[in-house]
């Protein structure tokens, strides 16, 4: 069985990068079971030859592992700055399209989501042309027909609902017109002959994708969307993978909590050692005068089974002095930024987010050592600091450390899981 079962990992590894790692055993596990069901076979290594050697039974397979959640309006943020650059582009010219790629789209509640946020800015959509690719022929066949349950609707703003659906018993059909404006097709985003044949995008979403690859298809699939994307191009990516864009080829945005990036000019990219980038890098969107950016504030007390010390609590003082240090970090001053940290945590006392943001600094000046050991003490302080915890799982897939990620990343998960 476990020569099988590597069998199987290897080849959905190969076909559409999914590390295995990523989804529960038992998943794995009802997943294969379910297809040996559905073609009344109880021996592995017949199932194993079958789906080797058939492309149709590796997308069937492939159907039951790959993970299609969505919602409306996920990450409301990146709608906003989206709007932001759409308005901009519009001051320049009337006549203007931007090309936009949502990547992985799943079920369509993404890219849906990209005209809603224009119909509600007052924008014609006939100025975007929208693409959504998915892997999933069950998740674009849900996609294309625009008929959501609840589960698609986890926003806490529903208006949109009432504006842009009709109910029909207990679900709701999206208008026609929004609909057709959406250009559905299959595809695998790790097939770079794929993604080269899709041409060039303004925008690209792709987001909650990244997770579910092993380092190298993340490398690989970076630099495919890196190709993708237009210089000067906006990026959104899903908040557990920011940091895989930090490789010197492109920008971050002002918004600690935006998670997009705009692709750098080749002639100004300098080794990301030699001169790192600010944390929060001035964009010539309206949406970057919207500072300053701030990592997520928590101000949790740890367990009380911890021993001493006990987190400062954050005062005004403190939240002035946070901000200032972000400005100083946003300036690309990032060695002074450090410093500033330090000497706060120094006649402050512990702090899990100073640790966490001076982890930020190291691991952007190059220093990841020593912002490995800053997350942790982030999470001796606070152990549900998600934002440490999902760096963590990033410094830990960068040296190869694949268990150690996928348990922080588990971590991380299941917080985002009570949270949401
Ligand atoms: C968690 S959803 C993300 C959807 C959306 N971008 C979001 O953030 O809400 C992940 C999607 O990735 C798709 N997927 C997985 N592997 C893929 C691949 N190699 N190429 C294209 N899509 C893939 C899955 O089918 C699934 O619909």
């Amino acid at each position: 069985m476990n020569s099988a079962r590597q069998k199987i990992v290897n080849l959905l590894e190969q076909a559409i990068g999914l590390n295995v790692d990523t989804v529960s055993d038992s998943t794995f596990r009802q997943a294969v079971q379910h297809r040996m069901n559905a073609l009344h076979l109880d021996d592995i290594e017949t199932y194993v030859q079958m789906v080797t050697s058939s492309t149709d039974e590796l997308s069937l397979l492939t159907e039951e592992v790959v993970v299609p959640e969505t919602w409306f309006f996920r990450h409301k943020e990146s709608f906003n700055i989206l709007i932001d650059r759409i308005l901009q582009a519009k001051q320049h010219s009337r006549h203007f399209l931007f090309r936009i790629l949502s990547l992985p789209c799943s079920t369509g509640e993404e890219p849906y989501s990209v005209i809603m946020a224009l119909l509600q800015a007052g924008i014609n959509p006939d100025h975007v042309y929208v693409k959504a690719v998915d892997i999933s022929k069950r998740a674009l066949a849900i996609a294309q027909r625009g008929v959501y349950g609840k589960n698609s609707f986890r926003s806490k703003e529903l208006s949109f609902r009432d504006t842009f659906f009709k109910q029909v018993d207990k679900k709701f059909a999206i208008r026609e017109s929004i609909r057709t404006k959406v250009h559905f097709t299959q595809g695998n985003i790790t097939d770079p002959t794929f993604t080269e044949s899709l041409g060039r995008f303004d925008i690209i979403f792709c987001r909650n994708i990244l997770i579910y690859f092993g380092s190298k298809t993340q490398k690989k699939v970076i630099d495919g969307l890196h190709t993708l994307l237009v210089q000067g191009g906006m990026l959104f990516t899903g908040h557990a993978e920011a940091n895989l864009f930090l490789d010197g080829r492109f920008l971050r945005s002002p918004h600690a909590d935006s998670f997009a990036f705009l692709k750098r000019n080749p002639n100004v990219v300098v080794e990301k050692k030699q001169e790192p980038a600010p944390l929060n890098t001035e964009m010539e969107s309206p949406a970057a005068k919207r500072l300053p950016a701030k990592p997520r504030l928590r101000t949790k007390k740890p367990k009380p089974k911890l021993p001493d010390p006990v987190p400062s609590p954050s005062t005004a003082k403190d939240e002035d002095s946070f901000e200032t240090v972000l400005l100083i970090a946003d300036a690309g001053k990032l060695e002074e930024a450090a410093v500033a940290c330090e000497k706060h945590l120094q006649e402050s006392g512990p702090s899990s987010r100073w640790y966490y943001l001076l982890g930020v600094i190291r691991d952007s000046l190059g220093q990841s050592e020593a912002a490995v050991g800053l997350l942790r003490k982030a999470l001796y302080l606070d152990p549900e600091h998600e934002e440490s915890l999902f760096l963590l799982s990033l410094l830990a897939e960068q040296t190869g450390e694949h268990a150690k990620a996928v348990y922080y990343r588990r971590r991380a998960r299941k917080i985002r899981q009570r949270e949401e």
